[in-house]
């Protein structure tokens, strides 16, 4: 059983990184295989509403100039999706924003592609705007007719500069609260 993460912060290895990682570090004493992938230098554009996925229905989007489509194929071959994004304006960042369009609506048009995968998300925050960022991650694994593990709080945590998030030791046991839903989830989906 394998759980594909991606990190859409800039900071390739910032607090977002560190709270993914502290999801893998449960699921891989769970016995999972894990992969962490980065956004960070990618420049992935929106959706631009040619549709052409509908008619294509080759499981990839049709604008094939940036590197969204390798991040379908990562999470086509994953039982588990873990995103993580920082709050920037009280929402995930602009790459994960493309990246929840395009192939939220990819997988829309070939009959939900990730249909029954187990979907999380997590997000840094200094201060404010966790929610509606973790929201929007969450509504796309709902979207997506995925199934959700829980964790002991909302996953978020809390820092600005890298590896503040660990000093919120709350925001950490929500990680690993998360790592090991999500692999008992999993196990139960899966084994
Ligand atoms: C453009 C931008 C917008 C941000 N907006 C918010 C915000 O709305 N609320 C907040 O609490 N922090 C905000 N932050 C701070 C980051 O969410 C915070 O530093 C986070 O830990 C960064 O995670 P990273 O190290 O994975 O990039 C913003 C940072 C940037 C660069």
């Amino acid at each position: 059983m394998k759980v594909v993460a991606i990190n859409a912060s800039p900071r390739k290895e910032g607090n977002t990184f560190l709270l993914l990682n502290a999801v893998l570090d449960e699921l891989k004493r769970e016995g999972m295989e894990t992969e962490i992938h980065s956004l960070a230098g990618k420049t992935i554009q929106g959706c631009i509403a040619c549709y052409q996925c509908f008619k294509n229905k080759n499981r990839r989007c049709a604008v094939d100039k940036d590197s969204l489509n390798d991040f379908i194929g990562l999470m086509e071959n994953a039982e588990g999706i873990l995103l993580g994004s920082p709050t920037y304006f009280s929402d995930v960042t602009a790459g994960m924003r493309a990246l929840i369009e395009r192939a939220g609506l990819v997988a829309r048009a070939n009959d939900y592609l990730f249909k029954h995968k187990v979907g999380a998300g997590v997000v840094a925050v200094r201060r404010a705007g966790a929610i509606p960022a973790f929201s929007a991650l969450n509504l796309f694994f709902h979207y997506n007719q995925m199934v959700m593990p829980g964790s002991s709080y909302w996953s978020i945590a809390i820092g600005r500069d890298i590896g503040e998030v660990k000093k919120d030791a709350e925001g950490m046991q929500t990680m690993k609260d998360l790592g090991q839903n999500m692999a008992w989830l999993m196990k139960r989906l899966y084994a």
